[in-house]
């Protein structure tokens, strides 16, 4: 069986507009992503915080994320290599952010620089930092928040759950007695929001934290790597465990290269759903070989219910020579739809979002759904 809804992640303005040689300017993207966001998608990867060095096409990412921080309707996570995109990316407005590790070696060198173990020493900083992010304020507040959580008893279950929060602190009248603030309890997959007011004497402020989702993380090159070849399934499960172990809400397993078929992708999903609970997570597939739709019905039908994907198949990866498009996000929504499986989106909107890219760079449609609708 497979799952009735399928949330689906659209990579289009980042991992798509990353590969394209022409840089496109950055009112065109952030057009594309209110068209996007507008259609249904409950999530829209936005841009990524690296290197301007290393990818010149989004060194506009505090601009995109500047100009989107307030839409409405989807969420729209950023990639951060490090530290430093981190830092970046919250000061921009980023409410959730994605690392990107790499299943083998070779792919981990050319894509970031650094070995595996040196990347998860690198994301163990960002979640850690996420995490104490989430508390931006001066010592003496701190303490009273603290005091103000561990107070209420029957919160006192789910403290230890208690992801990344974020407290804006905002001077209302200096005798309001309470603090007030929303905290994101961790249940299972899903972070609830609660409310909670609280009398605290002589306290001053009304405090009202801001949820910071937790980070997400992608794996690269979970069948094939450009540099290494075949990648063992042991390999990735290693890597997803780590992730997992971390605090990453949601790992995303990328067929970076497109080599995989249903028979080198089940017994990978097989290894890593043995060290990682399925719910946490997705499958990102390219599409060089033709193979993307057939991998994603096999994941579907082995329990996944998050699938990647990029407007109009843009995209390829910059540093994975060859690696052609994502899968299209029309082709997905349209196997989906015809599997009766409900994801929200709007296929017409995002054929619109499509064709306003496409027209903009020149080149014709990845999606084999919109050439063919378009004809009708
Ligand atoms: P590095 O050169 O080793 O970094 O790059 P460094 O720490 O030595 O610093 C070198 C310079 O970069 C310094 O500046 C830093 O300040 C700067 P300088 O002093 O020379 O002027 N720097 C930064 N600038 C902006 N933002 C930052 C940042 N960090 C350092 N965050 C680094 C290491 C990770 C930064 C680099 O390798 C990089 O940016 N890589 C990104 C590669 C990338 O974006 N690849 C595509 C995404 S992954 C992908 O597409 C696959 C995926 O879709 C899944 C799939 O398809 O399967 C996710
Ligand atoms: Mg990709």
């Amino acid at each position: 069986s497979i799952p009735e809804y399928v949330k689906i992640v659209e990579v289009g303005p980042r991992d798509g507009l990353q590969n394209e040689k022409d840089i496109v300017p950055t009112g065109v993207k952030v057009e594309l992503i209110k068209m996007l966001a507008s259609s249904g998608l409950p999530v829209v990867e936005a841009t990524s915080f690296v290197s301007p060095k290393w990818v010149p096409q989004l060194a506009d990412a505090k601009d995109v994320m500047e100009a989107i921080r307030d839409f409405k309707g989807a969420r729209f996570p950023v990639l951060t290599p490090n530290l430093k995109g981190f830092e970046a990316a919250i000061a921009a407005g980023a409410k959730e952010v994605a690392v990107f590790a790499s299943a083998s070696e070779g792919f981990s060198k050319s894509n970031i620089n650094c070995s595996i173990e040196d990347s998860l020493v690198r994301y163990h900083e960002v979640a850690l930092s996420a995490c104490k992010l989430s508390i931006p304020v001066r010592g003496s507040w701190q303490f009273v928040f603290w005091f103000a959580l561990t107070a209420v008893g029957n919160l006192k279950p789910y403290i230890q759950r208690i992801s990344c929060f974020d407290i804006r602190t905002q001077f209302i009248t200096p005798n309001i007695r309470y603090i007030s603030s929303i905290v994101s309890i961790r249940e299972g997959q899903y972070s609830r929001l609660m409310h909670f007011t609280i009398g605290i004497r002589r306290a001053t402020f009304l405090a009202t934290s801001r949820v910071l989702n937790q980070n997400a993380c992608y794996i690269s090159c979970v069948v094939g790597c450009p540099v290494e070849g075949m990648v063992s399934p042991s390999k990735v499960a290693y890597v997803a465990k780590k992730l997992c172990d971390m605090g990453c809400y949601e790992i995303s397993l990328g067929d970076t290269i497109g080599v995989g078929t249903p028979g080198t992708v089940i017994p990978m999903l097989e290894a890593v759903i043995d060290v990682v609970p399925i719910e946490k997570l997705a499958v990102h597939f390219h599409d060089t070989y033709g193979q993307a739709l057939s991998n994603i019905l096999a994941s579907l039908q082995m329990g996944i219910s998050t699938v990647d994907s990029s407007v109009s198949g843009l995209g390829g990866c910059p540093y994975a020579k060859g690696a052609s498009g994502n899968v299209a996000t029309e082709d997905v929504v349209y196997m989906l739809s015809g599997l009766g499986v409900k994801t929200n989106v709007d296929l017409q909107k995002i054929m619109l979002a499509g064709n306003f890219i496409r027209k903009h760079l020149g080149h014709s449609s990845g999606s084999k759904t919109a050439i063919a609708l378009s004809k009708i």
